[in-house]
């Protein structure tokens, strides 16, 4: 059966999985609401947000798509796979994505603690916070060492987490949060444990049955090489992640993966889709962070590239529930990804600055994240422009490629990290002249 595939989304995710998708041979056509300038060279783009049911509806129903693809988490968290399933008109079309019960995962992280006590999944102990419970949360926070964590129930843009040395501090920031320091999303607020480790971030497509275990990445977070200065949605990525060995991996797989979709079928969730599990490794144990209901991004644009099969016939199994006959093979390969962004980000950058021609290298891939056409020509519209990817056979060389072509990225005031892997390379590499420094920038208007 071939697909006629309707993704949404508008990111470096989306044309990365976009990127994917094209290559299969049962792709009859592939559109892309609302896409991106890079998913406007794989597919046909149309100008449809990803949260606007009603228009994904129409354009779902005047092209006759037959697999529906959501990159985003807030359209899943508002309820579309439930939306769909409940007009007769869409219900014959199988959605990749959980249904809002199952999209709870992310968009409550009082739920997904819940979720992981019931199941007794390893995690931080917590305890949520209300307006009316704050005495038992300063009581909590009493009874914790330092530092401390502090979530924002609900979607906050990946922006609803502190973390704080002193409690004091963080009593004040409870009250903050409480009070709407993140709208409504922190009208019920998450205290936990901190977890000392190394964080990776683990990838599950399930079919609500059967599952297949992607590349794990580790993500780059913090704006600032050394990981410093504030946390972003990312700015880099790297796969495979050298201290999953062979135990930790069957540590996930026994602890974490099997007891979630074992726990959202006992809950009665019919969970179909991604699954990402961003895990904290503590010597030697994995803890889940947090669970997201899509892929994660940058860390997509690693994990496709070093992905050999065909990934829609991999949803083709998610779709018909024979995802354990689809082969799921890995390129051994080390992806390294950069995300270059518009200097300032996370905080306030400038926007719509000419993107000079790209690099054409046909030893790395360039996917577009806040990328823009004006008249005619590219240029900036996000925070986190374009991200870079290359694969080789160790970080250190696919380090090298990839940095090559990051540098050949020019639009005012562009910057990224410059020591993305660096921690991942053993001897610690010196193949990078400037690795370190904080800040790359180029000459206004250059
Ligand atoms: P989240 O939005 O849940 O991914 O949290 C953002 C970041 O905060 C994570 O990537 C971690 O680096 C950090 N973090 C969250 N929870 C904890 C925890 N319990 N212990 C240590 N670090 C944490
Ligand atoms: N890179 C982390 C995320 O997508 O949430």
């Amino acid at each position: 059966m071939k697909y006629r595939v309707l993704l949404t989304g508008s990111g470096g995710r989306e044309h990365a999985l976009a990127w994917k998708l094209a290559q299969s041979p049962r792709l009859e056509k592939l559109w892309i609401a609302p896409g991106n300038p890079g998913t406007a060279t794989v597919g046909e783009n149309v100008p449809v947000a990803a949260t606007d049911f009603e228009g994904l509806k129409q354009l779902a129903l005047a092209n006759q798509i037959n697999l529906l693809v959501v990159g985003p988490e807030d359209p899943l968290v508002a309820g579309l796979v439930d939306w769909f399933a409940a007009d007769p008109s869409l219900s014959h079309i199988p959605v990749i994505g959980p249904c809002r019960r199952g999209a709870q995962m992310e968009g409550s992280k009082d739920f997904a603690k819940q979720f992981m006590q019931r199941h007794r999944i390893p995690t931080a102990r917590h305890t949520t916070v209300t307006p009316a419970t704050l005495a038992a949360g300063d009581a909590f926070l009493d009874a914790l060492p330092a530092p401390y964590v502090l979530k924002a129930d609900g979607l906050a843009a990946g922006k609803g987490v502190l973390i704080i040395e002193s409690r004091d501090d963080a009593k004040r920031q409870l009250r903050h949060m409480l009070q709407g320091l993140f709208g409504a999303a922190s009208a019920k607020v998450v205290i936990e444990e901190f977890l000392p480790g190394a964080e990776v971030s683990f990838f599950i497509l399930t079919d609500g049955q059967h599952y297949k275990i992607l590349p794990e990445a580790k993500d780059y977070k913090r704006v600032g090489a050394g990981d410093t200065g504030l946390n972003t949605g990312g700015m880099g990525a790297v796969s495979p992640v050298p201290f999953v060995t062979p135990e930790f991996r069957q540590k996930v797989e026994r602890q974490i993966i099997r007891p979630t979709l074992r726990g959202l079928r006992q809950d009665g969730i019919d969970y179909r889709g991604f699954l990402f599990a961003g895990l904290m490794n503590v010597a030697g144990n994995p803890f889940v962070i947090e669970y997201n209901v899509r892929m994660g991004d940058p860390e997509t644009e690693a994990v496709m590239p070093r992905l050999a099969s065909d990934l829609l016939d991999l949803l083709d199994g998610v779709a018909r529930r024979n995802l354990h006959e689809k082969p799921c093979a890995i390129v051994p390969d080390a992806a390294v990804t950069v995300v270059c962004v518009s200097g300032g980000y996370p905080e306030a950058f400038g926007r719509n600055y000419p993107i000079a021609p790209l690099p054409d290298r046909a030893d790395c891939l360039l996917f577009h994240a806040g990328t823009a056409i004006d008249n005619g020509a590219l240029v900036t519209r996000g925070g986190r422009v374009l991200a870079v990817t290359s694969l080789a056979p160790d970080v250190a060389e696919a380090r090298e490629t990839t940095y090559a072509a990051a540098a050949a990225v020019r639009f005012r005031d562009v910057y990224y990290r410059t020591d993305v892997g660096l921690d991942l390379c053993p001897p610690p590499a010196d193949n990078l002249p400037d690795a370190g420094q904080p800040a790359t920038h180029c000459p206004p208007n250059a």
